[in-house]
């Protein structure tokens, strides 16, 4: 069990309120890095923007430009690598959504991609949000400590055959079957918590963060991401459809392996808030300029959406 300080309240900081302010920062960028709708094929812009303004969380553009804050970087220079993030993670969601994988019809409160534009064009809107990443993410600047390699790579890692995709298809491999916690873990570490992490970390390195800045931005974002999949599991079982966006219930019906299932609700909340606390202590040498990440890390495992 990991172990970990007790979540701390961010003193006299609105989260809601920067959430929002980011929120429409991310929007107003992401509008411009994509092509416009009526770019020829039209049809693929729409149906990019469709997911991508359909009104997600944004948390993981959030968490790069809370990580850029904290190593004293700016908005402006982590704005591409968390509209990079943004797309890879929409891409995800199309492909995760389609009935070759896990059947689903709402996302983000709307039908989902293949249900307004057909599996086919569904399928190409993903790829083309995950290519488009790698185009917005080329934009942003080198830093002295990072260059665009070093930046593309970790990116590219993150969404790559060993992380994202590694654990989509472990996620998968395990359906109706019996899998232990470690096996789980594995699956949400891949899945969920290496393309959280690469947000914290491509934040601190947009501020030319140093060493041990990044192995702490590392360690809280991997924790972040872990509790992050584990409230979305239990999320799948406490919320309904509407105050999600997405159809609850599906874990269960689609014999998914997941943290309810497998450890139990009440264990489930208290690692969730454990990794919390791991969470939160990685945050320790950025002495009080990391107001922002404690804040998110603590709202994302009280959320309820
Ligand atoms: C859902 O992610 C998929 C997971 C990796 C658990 P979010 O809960 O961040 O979805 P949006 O971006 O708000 O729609
Ligand atoms: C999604 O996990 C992970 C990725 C898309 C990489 P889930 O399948 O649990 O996400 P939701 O619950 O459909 O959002
Ligand atoms: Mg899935
Ligand atoms: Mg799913
Ligand atoms: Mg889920």
């Amino acid at each position: 069990m990991p172990t970990g300080r007790k979540p701390q309240p961010a003193k006299g900081f609105d989260i809601e309120d920067y959430l929002a302010q980011r929120t429409r920062a991310v929007d107003q960028a992401l509008n411009h890095f994509l092509p416009p709708a009526v770019t020829k094929p039209a049809t693929i812009h729409k149906a990019m923007r469709y997911s991508l303004f359909a009104g997600g969380k944004r948390m993981r553009p959030a968490l790069c430009l809370a990580a850029a804050e904290a190593c004293g970087g700016s908005v402006e220079d982590a704005m591409p690598l968390a509209c990079a993030v943004e797309c890879i993670h929409t891409y995800s969601l199309i492909h995760d959504d389609l009935p070759a994988m896990d059947d689903d019809d709402l996302r983000r409160g709307k039908p989902t991609n293949h249900k307004v534009f057909g599996e086919g064009i569904a399928v190409l809107a993903g790829d083309a949000l995950l290519t488009e990443a790698f185009i917005i993410g080329a934009k942003s600047k080198g830093w002295p400590r990072y260059s665009h390699q070093e930046i593309i790579l970790d990116l590219a890692g993150a969404a790559g055959s060993k992380q994202l995709i590694a654990g989509q298809v472990a996620d998968l491999e395990a359906e109706g079957k019996k899998i232990s916690s470690d096996q789980l873990k594995y699956i949400h570490e891949r899945k969920t918590s290496a393309l959280l992490c690469c947000s914290v970390r491509l934040g601190g390195m947009s501020a030319n963060c140093d060493p041990d800045q990044l192995a702490a931005l590392t360690r809280f974002g991997y924790n972040v991401g872990l509790a992050f999949q584990i409230i979305d599991d239990i999320l799948d079982v406490t919320q309904t459809s509407e105050q999600l966006g997405k159809t609850a219930g599906k874990d269960t019906a689609a014999q998914k392996a997941t943290y309810p299932s497998i450890v139990g609700m009440e264990k489930s909340q208290c690692i969730a808030a454990e990794l919390t606390g791991c969470a939160f202590s990685a945050l320790d040498i950025f002495a009080g300029k990391a107001q922002a990440l404690t804040a998110i890390a603590e709202y994302l495992l009280k959320r309820n959406r």
